[in-house]
């Protein structure tokens, strides 16, 4: 049986059984190829915008068996339609094409579809994306994985859009349960305080010094003290 990293065994346990499952920004195909010999899912389809990484994919998803997930050429899940998919995953992209990607897909906004989203970069920027347009995260974790900590969150459209602070925007919902959630929430913690003291002696920066500080503090607040 194939064996998936940490990060994608997680996001691979977002998925229900039966379900219908696309996997967006595929590139090596692993994930589909999992979720299509795991059995669990009615279908599998993958789609990548680039030729090499689909052709990439193909190969693998070859390799392992795996001839029933659906290849996509397109432009996030412009070639995917509402009866291909019931959980859509996007995994392993910034958060503002992961926020683009969303914008442009029209049968996201239905609360009966499951979306599992792991930006690398640009989590806050999502975060506010989800927020502003009624995208609720139901269940948010952390991960780390060769040195880098990412999140990894369950999400769904409710309509009705949100305010989140700016703590929350840095750190969604998660809470320093475990492991890898205090680690991502001290990374956090650990920029604000560097911003904190950049700005301490900068002229007329006072401001966004006292801004920094008070962030930095409320993220100490939350790690404990
Ligand atoms: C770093 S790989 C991530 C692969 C995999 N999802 C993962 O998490 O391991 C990003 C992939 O997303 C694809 N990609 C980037 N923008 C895209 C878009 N708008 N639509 C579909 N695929 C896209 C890239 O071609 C690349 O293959």
């Amino acid at each position: 049986m194939l064996e998936l990293s940490k990060r994608l065994s997680l996001i691979a346990s977002h998925v229900n059984e039966g379900s219908k499952v696309c996997d967006v920004g595929t590139d090596h195909g692993y994930l589909p190829a999992f979720l299509y010999l795991s059995g669990k899912c009615k279908s599998v389809c993958a789609t990548d915008i680039n030729e090499k990484p689909l052709a990439s994919a193909k190969s693998n998803i070859e390799r392992l068996g795996a001839d029933g997930v659906r290849l996509v050429l397109c432009d996030g899940l412009a070639g995917v339609t509402r009866d291909d998919a019931d959980t859509v995953i996007i995994a392993g992209m910034g958060g503002e094409v992961i926020s683009g990607i969303i914008s442009r897909a029209e049968f996201l906004r239905d609360n009966t579809v499951s979306l599992v989203l792991q930006p690398t970069t640009a989590a806050k920027e999502l975060r506010q994306f989800l927020a502003q347009n009624g995208f609720r995260v139901e269940r948010e974790t952390a991960i780390a994985e060769n040195g880098k900590i990412y999140s990894v969150m369950a999400v769904r459209f409710s309509g009705a859009p949100y305010d989140i602070s700016d703590v929350q925007s840095l750190i969604g919902i998660l809470t320093p349960t475990d492991d890898d959630a205090i680690a991502y929430i001290q990374k956090q913690y650990r920029i604000a305080q560097k911003c904190a003291d950049q700005l301490k002696c900068a002229a007329n920066k006072q401001d966004e010094y006292n801004y920094y500080l008070s962030l930095s503090e409320k993220l100490k607040n939350i790690l404990g003290g």
